[in-house]
């Protein structure tokens, strides 16, 4: 064989490990580079990503508002005695149709007054939850106490008053309705009835059986 043939074979071989080092290179490395597409199919393909700005509209923005007045699927809200604890203009003295007050509900409705109410108006609805009396602590002068949920006022509140106080607040009180869902607020109010309850039933309510018990 004559020597460039050789020579030439030689690098031919060498050459061919190329692609193969390159290869091993790019399985082993990153690279933010979209790969090589031959034949680009719908891969990519040009639009707007999610908060992004477009020229197209006045306000500059490619994401549109939802049309007004437009409601989620499953959030219409067009029951006002369960959604708003009203009836009419007046808030209800009654719980919903949906609400079956229960030993369940009222379980649940302990344990969430326990998370969203308690801190401020104590586990018994005193309104000396340990937020507010760290305030007292504090003396800053500030602070409005929370009401006694066994004040007279509170006490014959109806309920529609009570959870509409849960969804939007009262005076210095915020709002938990973002927080706490419909269900569960009527389940607090039951269970704030049932505090209130606690201090105020006459031996009289009690099972027959069950009074020696309590003397
Ligand atoms: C951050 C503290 C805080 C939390 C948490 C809180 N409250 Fe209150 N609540 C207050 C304060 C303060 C008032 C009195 C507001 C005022 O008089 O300005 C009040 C008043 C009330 C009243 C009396 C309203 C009336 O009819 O006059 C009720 C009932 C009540 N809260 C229920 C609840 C329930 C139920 C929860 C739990 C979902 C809750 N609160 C959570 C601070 C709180």
């Amino acid at each position: 064989m004559p020597r460039p043939m050789i020579y030439l074979l030689i690098l031919l071989v060498c050459a061919s490990f190329v692609p193969l080092a390159l290869i091993a290179r790019a399985r082993t490395s990153v690279s933010s580079r979209p790969r090589i597409h031959i034949v680009p199919d719908m891969d990519s393909q040009e639009k707007f990503k999610a908060q992004s700005a477009s020229l197209l509209f006045s306000d500059g923005r490619a994401m549109r508002l939802p049309v007004e007045g437009t409601i989620a699927q499953g959030e219409l809200q067009d029951d006002d005695h369960y959604y708003r604890g009203k009836v009419g203009e007046t808030f209800t003295t009654t719980f919903p149709d949906q609400i079956r007050v229960d030993r369940a509900l009222l379980e649940r409705g302990r344990e969430r007054f326990g998370i969203y109410c308690a801190p401020c108006h104590g586990l018994a609805g005193d309104g000396d939850g340990m937020v507010a009396r760290r305030a007292d602590e504090l003396q800053e002068g500030t602070w409005t106490p929370p009401s006694n949920l066994h004040d007279k006022t509170v006490v014959e509140r109806p309920v529609g008053h009570l959870y509409n106080t849960i969804s939007n607040g009262i005076r210095n009180m915020p709002s938990y309705g973002s927080q706490i869902p419909v269900e569960d607020r009527w389940a607090i109010v039951a269970y704030v009835r049932a505090l209130q309850r606690s201090r105020r039933a006459s031996i009289d309510e009690v099972p027959a059986d069950k009074r020696s018990t309590l003397r």
